[in-house]
This record gives structure tokens, sequence and C-alpha cells, in this order.
């Protein structure tokens, strides 16, 4: 049986946590009393997935430090020499703009000017800032990715099952489609260095394309309510100083306490967005979701944020939160906080779609005008054709682009076929 956990992700968390050790013992899975604990049945089927060989645009067995001075990395770096692949003649409009194809990378993969730049030469007609504070951030210490393996043959995460708190396998055996964690804590750059890498950035963008700068803000200890939208409000202004068109607010971080997302309460969302609001304009503003299983908290959503005007559009989903275990059931990732971590990529994709549905069901049934941008397990052009069925008027992927560069040049062929 070949042995799950492989490469510098083991070594490097076998410092910490003991997750390589047990990871060493390959093939004594067994059915044990702990939960999460991976019988050998399951070991099988996940080894079955072919690995994923591609170097991923950010490399998950380097530092987010390393990555931020390095990357991006592989195929992605190199930029797309047929312009016919890459470009679109069809004009789409989105939030009021004109773009190529209405597909991107959202926020998360491309941590900077570098990143974003080689995402619009790639043919990525949309890409997203990864998520800025006001003030810096720390990261949190690697590894920030790591493979998970859900229970079901299809390896989806259903985020209504009782799953997420028995225990997710985390690993670093990367398979395809992947279904990865990202633990980052949502780092951020002092201003004085975020902001003038934005403005190049937008600069990079060619004709239909557009970079959306993601921001949030900053629960500090003892801080307020009034003081965390303040905090909002000025990080939306330095975003708007960098030359910034529109903009998305991340409010579905679950790194940050699974139980205190901010998107679970919809009318401090609401308060905080008239506030942007009232700093920004008429620039268009998106507001990025978690998943929201409760019908009535998602229409509360939509009818605080969309139906006021004070958002253009509803951006869905952010990660799955999910308990990590290694194959003996202990806590994967090291370190205090964070037991739960985010999950994306395939195992996510049911989920997204089922929000992207709903949501387009309250806009349909309550004649809202507002833009959906449809997130998460997006690997191919079929999962592209299924959140656009769905009512997507955009899509985007973080994880499966991380390791198919090739993805948006597949969704332009598509749509020149269609054309
Ligand atoms: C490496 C990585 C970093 C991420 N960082 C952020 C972030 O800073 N802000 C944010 O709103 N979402 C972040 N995300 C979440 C993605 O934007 C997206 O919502 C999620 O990964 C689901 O899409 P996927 O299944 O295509 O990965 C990150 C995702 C990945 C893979």
């Amino acid at each position: 049986m070949t042995c799950f956990m492989e490469g510098n992700i083991v070594s490097s968390l076998s410092e910490s946590n003991g997750l390589a050790e047990s990871g060493r013992q390959c093939g004594g899975g067994g059915t044990g009393a702990r939960p999460g604990r991976v019988a050998s049945d399951e070991r099988t089927r996940l080894n079955e997935r072919p690995p994923l060989d591609e170097r991923p645009l950010y490399d998950v067995t380097l530092s987010y430090e390393d990555n931020y001075a390095r990357g991006p990395f592989g195929r992605f770096a190199v930029p797309c020499h047929d312009p016919e692949a890459c470009s679109s003649s069809v004009r789409h409009d989105v939030l009021e703009m004109s773009v190529g194809v209405p597909f991107g990378i959202p926020a998360g993969p491309l941590l900077n000017s570098r990143f974003t730049t080689a995402a619009f030469r790639r043919g990525y007609d949309l890409a997203v800032y990864k998520t800025v504070r006001s003030r810096s951030w720390p990261c949190n210490p690697f590894p920030n990715v790591v493979a998970v393996h859900p229970r079901s043959a299809d390896g989806r995460l259903d985020p209504r099952s009782g799953e997420s708190d028995d225990g997710v396998l985390a690993d670093g055996n990367f398979t395809d489609p992947p279904s990865i964690s990202n633990s980052f804590g949502v780092p951020s750059r002092d201003p004085d260095v975020w902001q003038p890498d934005m403005r190049e950035a937008i600069l990079a963008a060619g004709p239909g394309q557009l970079l959306i700068p993601s921001f949030q803000g900053s629960r500090v200890p003892g801080m307020g309510t009034a003081a965390y939208v303040d905090d909002h409000v000025a990080a939306a202004r330095m975003v708007c100083e960098t030359g910034a068109g529109l903009m998305e607010i991340n409010t579905s971080c679950p790194n940050e306490g699974r139980d205190r997302l901010l998107c679970h309460d919809p009318r401090l969302v609401g308060e905080i967005a008239q506030a942007v609001k009232n700093e920004i304009g008429d620039r268009p503003l998106l507001i990025k979701l978690g998943f929201l299983a409760d019908d009535s908290l998602l229409e509360e959503m939509v009818d605080r944020t969309v139906a006021r005007g004070l958002a253009q559009g509803l951006c869905a989903i952010n990660t799955l939160s999910a308990r990590l275990v290694d194959s003996h059931g202990h806590q994967a990732l090291p370190g205090k906080g964070r037991e739960h971590s985010g999950v994306c990529g395939a195992a996510i994709r049911d989920a997204g779609l089922d929000m992207v549905r709903r949501l387009s069901a309250i806009r349909e049934r309550r004649g809202i005008d507002f833009t959906i941008v449809g997130v998460g397990g997006v690997a191919g052009v079929d999962d592209y054709r299924a959140y656009r069925s769905c009512g997507a008027d955009v899509v985007m992927s973080a994880t499966g682009a991380m390791w198919n560069p090739d993805l948006a040049m597949e969704v332009h062929a598509f749509e020149s076929s269609h054309e």
C-alpha cells in the first residue's frame, strides 16, 4: 500500500504534531475507536485516485513567505503564447464592466501583482487580489495547504452532515481532482506595501479584464462593533486609493473561529455594507459569503445588502469548515485554534452549486437585480457550465486553477464554440 504522507509537508508536520509519524505507519489503518480514523478500504479507494503531478501556482511545499516572494510557480508563470486561446472578442457585462469571459480566480491563490498579472496572461479575465487588511497581519504557521479526503465515494463534503465535526482525513497526498484545506489566517502586508502593489495589479489588466481587490475588517481584542465597522471602512478607503473601480468584502473566513463568521450575522453585514458604500460611492461592491444552510438567513442577507443597493453582487462560497484529522484521528494541523480548517476544491462543489441555486431562486422570485459569482470546486469546463446553468453570472476557481494553468483557456474554448 502506498504511503499517504510523503514529501516536505510530512517532514514539517512531523516536527509539530506527529501527523507524519502516524502517516509513516502506512497501511496500518484499521477501524479504531477514534472519530476520524480511516478504514483500510477507504485508504485503498483514496489511493486509486490519480496523484496531481502539475506544480501548482502556489507551491504547497513552500511557506507563504516563499510563495509571496518567488511565486507564482509552474506553467502558470509562463504567459499563454496563443492570443486566440486566451482572449475573446465577445464581451460580457459584469458589474457594469465589459469582460471577455466571465471566469476567474477568487481571493486566495493570487498573493500579489505578480500572481494577478500572470493570471491575466493565462486568460483569466477576472483576478481577485488576495484579501488585504487595514494593518499588517501574520500568517498561520506552515503548512498552510494540505490534501483532504472526505469519506463519501465521490469525495464530496456535505455541509449538512456531521462529517465536518467527526473529522476529515488530511494528509500530503494531493489527488485529482484536488480537494484541499487552506489555513492562512488571512495574512496581510502593511498597507504601505500592498497599496502600491495593488495599483500595479490593476494597471496590468488587459482589454476585457478586471482586477478585483478583496479586503476584510480585522477584529482585535477589546474592539467594539463600531470600531470593527470603522476598520472595514478604513480598509475600503485604502483600496479606493489604489485606483480600484470595484471591490469585494470577505465576510466568510472560517479560520478566524468557525462559529463566528461575519456572514452568519446579516444585520452586521448590512451595517458594514452601508458604511463601506458611504465610503466608496458608486464603485460596485461584492460580498463574499460562506455556505449558509438556512434559507431564511440567506434571504435576510439578500434583504440587508443587495436588495438595498448596498452591494451589487454576492460571491459564494468560501471554504467549508471541518475538523481535520490524521489517519489516527489526531489534530492534523499543528497549533492552537487550528483544529478546524476550511475545505475547498472538488469536495465543496455541490455545496457551492446549492448556494448559487438558492441565491438565483431568491433573485428571480423577488425580482432583485444583482450579480452572482459562483465559486467552489470548479476544476473543469463541466463545472463552469454547471454553475452558469444554476444562475451564476460569473464563475471562479481557486483550487482547480492552482493545479490547472490551462483552465481559463479551456473555458475560453468552450465559450468560443458557443458564440
Ligand atoms: C490558497 C487559498 C487561499 C485562500 N484565501 C482566501 C482569502 O484570502 N480570502 C477569501 O475570501 N477567500 C480565500 N480563499 C477561498 C477561495 O476564494 C474560495 O472561496 C474557496 O477556495 C472555494 O473555491 P475553490 O473550491 O475553487 O477553491 C482561499 C482559497 C485558497 C485555495
